[in-house]
């Protein structure tokens, strides 16, 4: 329920009087951190009490950063609506997302969630799944991998960026889903060492957007854009590039539905047209939203899951046991559902690794967080995924190891398949946001990303041709620095995998 400011005023001086507050760090310490703010703030988190620091700025309001579970459900439900996105978040994104769901408040992302959520019933979803997940899969995939594999085989090892294969991946499955049609930007392996234009128009979107809310002071890159130089010149030409795009489909949509009739289709922009009332730069702007919130969310987690098993081989075996014994390919859905194992590895990697790694409200009216935090309308409000994930106080001394063990209620010793696994708050791990603005795609990434490591595992040995630890690289959404760099082999049966429990019981 949302709380006037006016009668917060008692508690907010009480609180202000009484309470410990966050310890605050001045601008010169963000200066000087700017370049690794992701552990430095994990870092002031661990040190605070109250799991909350704020930050000041020059020339704007405060930054608050929170990692207590309890403010983030204050701010992402409790109080939801004193805690829009707000303009300081929205122009920031406007040249790039426009008036997408992404981007607004209030009655225009109100109007948008409730169209788009038809795009998320479970007949729907089970829908796009068959006809345009599985099919990605195993028409352009697993082909393109078992290429890859066969020259290891034959020649010399044979090098790979597996980010980019999944990205690629992504970005065709989202085209699907929003605009009803498939780029192919997953094909054989020579194309990779081609840029295809309209993925390297978001990606430069993406990263100047990104940028221009980490500059620590905004008028740089506003004066940038109005003289139309450097990187806001990028962004200005990629943004064109990507609206041209997506409205010549627009146009082509429209003509067919009117020409041949046809029939609603499946994807967000049928939808939308046949729906009406919406006009054309909002749909271009909601897809838009849709195709950033879809591509590199679930290929940013699968690489992080790739990297993290192969640096920990016994959980790698674990996995491909569970899927020896119960993945069946014709039989996906209900299979999946009991891949007990691989649902832990996929929330475990994004403990460590969330594909978006904090997320800015800006207080509409005075507040008072939970832990007694005072907030003033204008103060930046954060959340911090990253951060919660590796606090001791949230997941224990073992916080900074990947151990998909922990999710499962009691001891891992069963059979993965009968096993349940923890419900763990959403503000505890908020990974896919919370409250009303939860996450829309969160079931179908989960289903998605199911899909395509099992179908991985099965077949394939991932390997990294380089030891060190791979740098996250926190944009819009997180990405693997420099690439995953891998050679790909068919995976080798491994002797008595299909018999063995989770303890390596014998089963048979
Ligand atoms: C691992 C995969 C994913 C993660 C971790 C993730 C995470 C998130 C987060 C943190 C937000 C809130 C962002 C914000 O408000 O600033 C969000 C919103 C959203 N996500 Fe996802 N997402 C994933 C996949 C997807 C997919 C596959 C789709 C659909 C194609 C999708 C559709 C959306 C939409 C439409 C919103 C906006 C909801 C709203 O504002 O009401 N997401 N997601």
């Amino acid at each position: 329920m949302y709380k006037n400011p006016k009668t917060i005023t008692f508690s907010y001086y009480y609180y202000y009087l009484f309470h410990n507050h966050p310890t605050n760090y001045p601008f010169i310490s963000f200066f000087n951190n700017r370049h690794r703010l992701l552990s430095w703030y994990t870092d002031l988190l661990s040190q605070s009490p109250s799991q909350t620091v704020v930050i000041r700025r020059l020339t704007a309001p405060k930054t608050i950063i929170t990692a207590n579970p309890k403010n983030v459900e204050y701010m992402l439900k409790t109080n939801f609506i004193n805690f829009p996105k707000g303009k300081p978040f929205t122009d920031v994104l406007q040249d790039f997302l426009g008036t997408g769901i992404f981007n607004v408040d209030g009655d225009l992302w109100h109007a948008q969630r409730k169209l788009a959520s038809h795009q998320f019933t479970s007949r729907s979803l089970k829908q796009h799944v068959k006809t345009t997940v599985v099919e990605a899969v195993k028409t352009k995939l697993l082909p393109l991998l078992d290429s890859i594999a066969d020259d290891t085989a034959t020649a010399e090892v044979v090098v790979v960026d597996f980010q980019e294969v999944l990205r690629r991946l992504g970005f065709d499955i989202v085209c699907k889903l929003s605009l009803g049609f498939d780029p192919c930007c997953l094909r054989d392996k020579q194309s990779f060492s081609h840029v295809v234009p309209i993925l390297a128009a978001f990606d430069t979107a993406a990263e100047i957007s990104a940028k221009r809310a980490a500059t620590p002071i905004s008028a740089v890159w506003k004066l940038k854009k109005f003289l139309r130089i450097g990187s806001e010149k990028l962004l200005k030409d990629s943004v064109n590039e990507i609206h041209e795009y997506i409205t010549e489909i627009i146009h082509e949509r429209k003509k067919n539905i009117i020409k041949f009739s046809e029939k609603t289709g499946l994807d967000l922009l049928s939808r939308m047209i046949k729906t009406g009332g919406v006009n054309e730069e909002q749909i271009r702007d909601m897809v838009i939203s849709f195709i950033m919130a879809g591509r590199d969310t679930t290929s940013s987690a699968m690489t992080w899951l790739f990297y993290s098993l192969s640096r920990n081989t016994h959980v790698e075996e674990k996995l491909v046991n569970e899927l020896g014994f119960g993945f069946k390919e014709n039989d996906e859905f209900e299979t999946l559902k009991e891949m007990k194992y691989l649902q832990a590895c996929i929330c475990e990697t994004m403990r460590l690794y969330p594909p978006v790694s904090w997320d800015s409200k800006h207080a509409a009216g005075d507040d008072v967080l939970p832990d007694g935090t005072p907030v003033n309308s204008g103060d930046r409000v954060t959340y911090f995924p990253y951060g919660m994930g590796r606090m001791e106080r949230l997941w224990g001394v073992d916080r900074l190891e990947f151990r998909p063990d922990r999710w499962f209620d009691g001891e891992p010793g069963e059979f993965a398949g009968r096993l349940k696994l923890k419900e763990v708050s959403p503000y505890k791990y908020p990974v896919f946001h919370a409250g009303p603005r939860v996450c829309l795609g969160k079931g179908l990434a989960n289903v998605q990303m199911s899909y395509v490591v099992a179908s991985i595992v099965n077949r394939f040995e991932i390997r990294p041709v380089r030891f060190e630890e791979a740098v996250y690289l926190p944009l819009l959404t997180a990405h693997m620095e420099g690439g995953f760099k891998v050679s790909i082999r068919r995976r080798r049966p491994i002797v008595g995998a299909m018999c063995q429990d989770m303890k390596g019981h014998e089963l048979i």
